[in-house]
């Protein structure tokens, strides 16, 4: 497996993400636990997880509970493991997604990731989305106070534009933020103006659904005729060519394809070590 950095930490190129595992269509705990074991088996050195990745009311942290309770019981070194979780994201637990980007809320947050997490300090907390009735310095300002009182050790943020991630450099003061966490896919390439911005600025940024999400990923290949026939070329998935194709638009990109099944990341972790071609870089780059 090949390796990127997040501020001064080194992480596996490939991450997993566990959103698939505790939202709508999880699969049971000893499935989750098996594909966390095989990711960590594949050389995978962050998860991302966010306490919002829950589909109940009242199972808040459902998701970094199950990441520290897979972490506890492997039986090799997770001592390198960066676990990413977010925060300003909740789940009433009717199906839909609110924000609160309250400095109050996002203290409170961090507080119960910490114990969900079972840590000490978290190595990388992400402001999860903007919230439209807060000033974005005030949310980013709640990260820095955590940061300086130590409650977590980098600071990240995701679904952001280019001045919001202006805003967060100005705010958390230089080198302090450390990723941007935006959409990216061969389905949804519009944050590849924020990918660019990263890339220049040199923070890590991971691209969420990947793969184009939970229920849309194993149907890749015949969305994205492309990304098909360069896999059949090489005798991989399209799956692989898509994270492959991801991790050449920038050394700074770090994509976090979801699983629930361990052949799924184990597949994914692969890609670290598909190289493509400029004439197919290109290619999957016009679709
Ligand atoms: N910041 C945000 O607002 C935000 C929003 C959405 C997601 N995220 C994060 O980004 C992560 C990834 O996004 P996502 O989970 O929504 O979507 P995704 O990564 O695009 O797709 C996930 C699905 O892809 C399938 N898959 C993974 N690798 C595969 C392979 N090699 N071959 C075939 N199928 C494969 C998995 O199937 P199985 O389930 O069958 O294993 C999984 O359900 C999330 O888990 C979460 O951590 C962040």
């Amino acid at each position: 497996m090949h390796t990127r950095k997040i501020g001064q930490v080194t992480v596996s190129a490939i991450g997993l993400g566990g959103m698939p595992m505790s939202i709508e269509g999880r699969p049971d705990e000893a499935r989750s636990i098996r594909t966390v074991h095989a990711a960590l088996d594949a050389g995978v050195t962050l998860i991302d997880t966010a306490d919002a990745y829950h589909l109940h009311a009242g199972e808040t942290g459902h998701n970094e509970r199950l990441i520290a309770k897979a972490l506890a019981s492997y039986g090799g070194d997770t001592s390198e493991v960066l676990v990413a979780t977010k925060g300003g994201h909740l789940r009433p637990g009717d199906g839909s997604w609110t924000v609160d980007g309250s400095p109050e809320h996002l203290r409170e947050a961090a507080e119960a990731s910490l114990k969900a997490l079972g840590v000490d300090a978290i190595g990388l907390y992400q402001l999860h989305r903007p919230d439209p009735k807060v000033p974005y310095a005030e949310s980013v300002g709640a990260l820095k106070e955590l940061l300086e009182a130590g409650k977590i050790r980098m600071a990240g943020i995701s679904n952001a534009s280019i001045d919001q991630i202006d805003i967060a450099c100005h705010v958390l003061g230089e080198g302090n933020l450390a990723s941007v966490q935006n959409q990216f896919s061969p389905a949804f390439r519009s944050s590849e103006v924020e990918l660019r911005h990263c890339a220049r600025l040199g923070l890590a940024f991971l691209p969420w659904s990947p793969l184009g999400g939970i229920g849309r990923a194993g149907r890749l290949g015949s969305r994205h005729t492309a990304f098909q026939e360069v896999a059949e070329a090489h005798g991989v998935s399209p799956q692989r060519v898509t994270l492959a194709w991801l991790l050449a638009q920038a050394p700074v990109v770090i994509p976090i394809p979801g699983a629930s099944r361990p052949e799924s990341i184990i597949d994914s972790a692969q890609a670290s070590n598909l190289a493509l071609s400029s004439a197919e870089l290109a290619r999957l780059g016009r679709g």
